[in-house]
């Protein structure tokens, strides 16, 4: 089965090839381009600006998906596209060339959650470039979702059922530390320069708050926590790379404390037998390091496991895994010509 699928949702315009055989996924293509560096002048994505930007770039990027993957149009069987959540005028331009590619090859569109795809990147397991296996799952499954948008612990029960156990009740994790970084002047995103100045810095020189750690349910908050930086960074007698790295150091041990507390506790309440990571912040390798050391100390049962880095940021690769899990379930595939992008969509 050869599956096309579009990824629109934020700042990268992506599309993706694979061919799904016995078990095994192929990456004929997997192409991505991003608008990272005209959204930082701005320290953050301008949403009139994805659009215009996904319109330029869809039908290039989808030329080159052909190209590369080698493949006629009309071989494709399926087409898989992000309809939500995200930024609206981003996903309708992807949502519009899937139905337009539907349309013109006659060929099925399935509708993909975008956290579906960050979830389901979890299944592959790397057995040599471009080929990856899928997991055969043990269910019940917690995923901790950490990406610009969301911070949410979904709880599956077996492929394709979601229940949100927990999620923030203000910013998303990935944001603060987008926000976090802007606060210090860095560039944008910010989570991968916060993540290598805290490698440098001492995590407990300035106090700040772990917000909702002793709250009871799985729920999480950061707004409080940025503030709590912005203060700290507007009392500090100057702000040279030292101070930079010591607040870097001490929110991201804050932030990844709750992170990890939280997932653990929901991780035991529902007996899972797999804890993942999904989304932009799980390329975080002290997150990594830390989920994985509190189970192997404490729930060593537990199975502890990581997307392949390539896919933990945006793109349309994980979009078709989604996509070959909505097939398999023999869904009733939406009516290609009703479907429309949704900014809310919610895991269900
Ligand atoms: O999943 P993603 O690519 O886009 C959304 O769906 O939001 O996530 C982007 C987010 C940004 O907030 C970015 O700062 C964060 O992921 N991020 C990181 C790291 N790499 C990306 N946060 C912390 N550490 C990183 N290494
Ligand atoms: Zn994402």
């Amino acid at each position: 089965m050869i599956i096309l699928s579009i990824e629109t949702s934020c700042d990268e315009t992506a599309a993706a090839i694979v061919r799904v055989k016995g078990g095994k996924v192929e990456v004929l293509s997997d192409i991505v381009s991003s608008q990272i560096k005209m959204h930082s002048r701005y320290g953050g994505v301008v949403p009139q600006l994805a659009a215009r930007a996904h319109l330029r770039n869809m039908v290039p990027v989808l030329e080159k998906a052909f190209r590369k993957a080698g493949v006629p149009k009309n071989k494709i069987d399926y087409i898989a596209v992000t309809k939500g959540p995200g930024l609206i005028p981003a996903l309708m331009i992807g949502v519009n060339a899937a139905k337009a590619l539907a349309f013109t090859l006659d060929k099925p569109l399935i509708p993909v959650n975008h956290l579906e795809g960050h979830i389901y990147a979890n299944w592959l397991f790397k057995e040599e470039s471009d080929l990856y296996s899928l997991k055969k799952m043990k269910f019940p499954v917690l995923c901790l979702i950490v990406s610009g948008g969301h911070t949410q612990l979904v709880l599956m029960k077996e492929n394709m059922k979601f229940k949100i156990v927990g999620e923030t009740v203000d910013d998303a994790v990935g944001e603060a530390f987008d926000k976090v970084a802007k606060i210090l002047g860095l560039g944008y995103p910010g989570g991968p320069l916060i993540e290598k100045l805290a490698k440098e810095g001492d995590a407990g020189k300035i106090s700040l708050p772990r917000p909702m750690i002793g709250s009871g349910d799985f729920n999480f908050s950061f707004s409080g926590l940025k503030t709590a930086v912005l203060y700290a960074s507007q009392k500090a007698e100057k702000i040279d790379e030292k101070y930079q790295r010591d607040i870097a150091a001490s929110f991201q041990a804050v932030a990844l404390d709750v992170l990890v507390s939280k997932t653990f506790k929901a991780a035991k309440k529902y007996k899972v037998k797999n804890v993942f990571l999904g989304g932009g912040v799980s390329a975080n390798k002290a997150l990594r390091k830390a989920l994985k050391n509190k189970f192997e100390k404490e729930l060593p049962e537990v199975g502890v496991a990581f997307p392949p880095f390539k896919f933990t940021t945006d793109n349309a690769f994980m979009i078709a895994i989604a996509g070959y899990y909505h097939i398999l379930q023999d869904e009733k595939i939406e009516d290609w010509k009703k479907l429309s992008a949704d900014m809310n969509l919610r895991l269900k």
